[in-house]
């Protein structure tokens, strides 16, 4: 789906909103996400951390597994916000690839400049997914 720049902006808006929403105290490395459903819903996201690490959440999660839990799964982008323009973990790559190789992805800086305008194919090339479980 070919976002319109009302759409790019709308997403990068709201991912740094929801940047502000981070819980991060040990990382201190805030993140905002916010998702557009190809049925025009948007979801957001911030990174949720624990004192026992591994349990920490990204943000790009956070939005993602909300939309699934609406009934969502048809993703048109993501946008995603951090201090300086970070990518999504590879964690967060699959899960998106599970719903999508054709995802838009948008990184952008806490200033809301578009840093790279990617997809999850380009992110996640010869990736796992669910038609690799249909034998
Ligand atoms: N983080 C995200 O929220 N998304 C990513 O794609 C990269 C990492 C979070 C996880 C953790 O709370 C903090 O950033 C530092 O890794």
């Amino acid at each position: 789906m070919n976002l319109t720049s009302e759409q790019r902006a709308e997403l990068i808006r709201l991912a740094q909103a929801a940047r502000q929403r981070a819980y991060a105290p040990y990382s201190n490395y805030w993140v905002g996400a916010a998702l557009l459903t190809a049925s025009g819903k948007y979801y957001q996201g911030a990174n949720i951390e624990n004192a026992a690490y591994p349990t920490c959440i990204c943000a790009e999660r956070v939005a993602i597994f909300q939309a699934v839990f609406e009934g969502e799964s048809d993703f048109a982008a993501i946008a995603v916000v951090t201090a300086n323009g970070g990518t999504p973990c590879g964690s967060c790559r699959q899960v998106m690839a599970e719903f999508g190789l054709q995802t838009v992805v948008l990184i952008a800086d806490a200033e809301g400049r578009l840093v790279q305008e990617t997809t999850v194919k380009e992110l996640l090339p010869g990736s796992f997914g669910p038609s690799d479980l249909k034998t």
